[in-house]
Order: structure tokens, then sequence, then C-alpha cells
């Protein structure tokens, strides 16, 4: 039976892989990496970079795949479906690549930035995989360093307060506005910096009570940490986000925003 494992890599730092994920690495026959296009060649770099720094060097094979595009001008409504289509896109490379790349008692891998548990469609591919029934095998999962742990690490600053919750969540969501019921949130893939409206009607309001603690390409040699009062630290972020995207291509991002008493 072929197995697959599904191995979290932590936010781009090699030394945030765990003990297990180095295991599981040294078990494996095979790595699929699958490249994003090519401003996004820069994390294809970022995972052979991982896999040299724990394994001997040409001890490893990989094989590549192109990842189909995703239709991300679908917003609103057509967004569920236009994500269900590319995740049924990328099922058929998968099933391909498993059948094709790996022999009958063969050990894959896949290589998932942070952790697998946090908005990423591996597991849902691979459970898409199976019961379209083309190729049969296991699989298991190696958590990781998620963006948002190395994030909290970063700033030396803990996620959630006494007794109070906290939620992660898009960007495309804190658009909608600020969760009910919750003072710190973790918001992930946003691309549109929607924090800006929190400092603007923090501002209107004469309201200074938001502190944010954001952190671009954390952990890779590239990494941006800027935190403080919303209203200051904002522009700020702003600037330095333009700056780093047009240097580079493209930006990862993620930050806490952090409500404080008597604000809310
Ligand atoms: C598709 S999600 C994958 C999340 C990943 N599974 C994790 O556990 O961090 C991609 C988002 O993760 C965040 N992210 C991933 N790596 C990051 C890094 N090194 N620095 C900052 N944000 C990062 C960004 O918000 C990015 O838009």
């Amino acid at each position: 039976m072929r197995k697959i494992h599904v191995i979290g890599i932590g936010a781009g730092d090699p030394d945030q892989l765990t003990l297990q994920a180095v295991k599981a690495l040294r078990g494996t026959d095979v790595f699929f990496l699958l490249d994003k296009g090519e401003v996004k060649n820069d994390l294809t770099q970022l995972r052979r970079d991982i896999l040299d720094a724990h394994l001997p060097e040409g001890s490893y094979r990989v094989v590549a795949a192109r990842d189909p595009e995703r239709d991300r001008k679908a917003g609103g409504a057509a967004y569920p479906s236009a994500v269900e289509d590319w995740r049924s896109a990328r099922a058929g490379i998968y099933a391909r690549l498993i059948a094709e790349e790996l022999g009958e008692d063969g050990t894959g891998a896949f290589l998932v930035w942070g952790d697998p548990a946090l908005y990423d469609s591996t597991l849902a591919i691979l459970e898409e995989v199976l019961e379209q029934g083309s190729v049969a095998f296991t699989y298991d999962v190696v958590p990781g360093i998620s963006s948002v742990s190395a994030l909290a690490a970063r700033h030396r600053t803990s996620l959630t307060r006494v007794a109070r919750p906290m939620q992660i969540t898009t960007g495309r969501r804190l658009a909608e506005g600020f969760p009910d019921g919750v003072d710190d949130v973790v918001v992930m893939l946003d691309a549109q910096q929607t924090f800006r409206r929190y400092a603007e009607e923090a501002g209107a309001e004469g309201r200074d009570g938001m502190d944010i603690y954001w952190g671009a390409y954390i952990g890779t040699p590239d990494e941006i940490l800027v935190s403080g009062p919303l209203a200051e630290a904002g522009p700020r972020i702003e600037r330095l986000r333009a700056e780093a995207r047009e240097r580079k291509g493209w930006i990862m991002d993620t930050y806490l925003l952090r409500r404080n008493p008597g604000d809310a």
C-alpha cells in the first residue's frame, strides 16, 4: 500500500521543523512539490532549502508539478465554488502524482507551509483523491509550527488573554466587520490590508485602543515585524508592505489585532 505523509514544515525557518517532521522527511521516497507559478518560485526554493537543511544533499527525490490557477476574481457567493473547482483540479494532479511517481509500497510526502490544519487544502484534496478511487493509499499528518504561532513568538506575545477567546479569520471576513465576542483576532490571507479600516474608524471616533502585531515573511531572511497602536503602526505597515511587495513580487503576512479594555 502506498503511504503519504502530510508534513507541516513551519512558516519558513528550517529550524522550525519538529523532530517528528524530520523523521517523516527521512522516511520519504518522493517529495511532491506544487509550484504556484513565477512569483511564488521563492516558496518552492524555500521548501527545497528546508529539505537540504535536513537531508543529505542529492539523497532525495522531488517531483514538481504546476498548481492549477484559481479564479481569483470570483468573490461573494461565487468564491466557495471557485475554491471547490480549484480543489478538484488539484485532486486530479495529486492522484496522477501518487499513482505514477510512487511505487506500490512507496512513501510520498506533501510539504505543507506552517500547519496543515490552518487554511490549507491538502487534507481535503487527499480525501477527494481517495473518494475518486483511482489510487489507494494511507496518509498521516505531522503538525507544524503555523505562521500564527511564529508571529506570536516573534512578537513575544500571547494570542489569548486570561479566560478570553481568540479568533483566527481571513482578511475577506474581517472586511465584513470585527467579529462579535472577541477582542483578539488573528488575520491571515489578507491582500487588502483590511486593518486600515479599523485604524480609520478608531481615529474618527477618537479611540486609540487597538494594537496590531504584524509580521511578513516570518521565519525567513526577509522577515519584517511591526507592532504598536494601530493608528501609528498602520501607516508604517502599509509603507513597508508596499515596498516589500514591490521588491519581491509577492508577500505573505499575518497579524494580530488586539482591542484593548474599554474600547469594545
Ligand atoms: C494558505 S494560508 C496557509 C497557512 C499555513 N498553513 C500556516 O499554518 O501558517 C497562507 C497565509 O498564511 C500566512 N503565512 C504563511 N506563512 C507566513 C509567513 N512566513 N509570514 C507571515 N505570514 C505567513 C499568511 O497570512 C498567508 O496569507
